[in-house]
């Protein structure tokens, strides 16, 4: 890909997903290409408390997680050129989503649940996933979370057997047709 320099002008980008659909690879991708700031929730998250996730849900437990994720989109707000890789379990609240909603531009990436299995299955960083590493669990939480993933998403991109060349082509291609498209309303 040919390095344009603000190609996205002043968009803050939020990218949700499940788990393993790509979001922090793609943020980098962007990032790279684009000259835009990345800002990884959990890992941010991370190290602000000094401790990965999996102990952040095990010592304090999963709500005490969840209020740290709103806490820092509302921090957010006024980021500009900017590429936020949620976690997968960001959109799951509704005042989450209605702070992207205003601040940027929502992407949601997808990958069916074999794709997904294949991304995380020797990942240790997800607690929900420990102890239920299937595609049948993945299946599940996936099926449980798309109406709110869907409703939250500005452009959805699926990404199985893609490169990240490819989805960020298409991701691009279309923030600018929707650009266009608000533009003219
Ligand atoms: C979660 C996804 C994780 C992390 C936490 C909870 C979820 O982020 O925020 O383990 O609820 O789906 P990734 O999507 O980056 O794995």
């Amino acid at each position: 890909m040919e390095h344009h320099s603000k190609p996205l002008g002043t968009y803050k980008i939020f990218l949700i997903g499940f788990m393993g659909s790509g979001k922090s690879a793609i943020s980098d991708y962007l990032c790279r290409n684009y000259g835009m700031e990345k800002i990884e929730m959990d890992q941010l998250i991370s190290e602000r408390e000094g401790m990965p996730i999996t102990e952040i849900f095990a010592r304090h437990g999963e709500a005490y997680f969840r209020n740290l994720e709103t806490a820092l989109l509302v921090e957010l707000r006024d980021k500009e050129n900017a590429v936020i890789s949620c976690g997968g379990g960001t959109p799951m609240r509704e005042n989450n989503v209605a702070e992207m909603k205003k601040h940027g531009k929502v992407v949601l990436l997808t990958a069916s649940p074999q794709t997904i299995y294949d991304r995380v299955k020797n990942s240790h960083e997800r607690p929900l996933l420990e102890g239920h590493m299937d595609v049948a669990f993945i299946s599940n939480l996936m099926e449980q979370r798309r109406e709110k993933y869907e409703a939250a998403a500005d452009l959805v991109i699926q990404t199985d057997g893609k490169d990240q060349a490819a989805i960020c082509k298409e991701l691009t291609g279309q923030l600018m047709e929707w650009e266009k498209q608000t533009c003219r309303q």
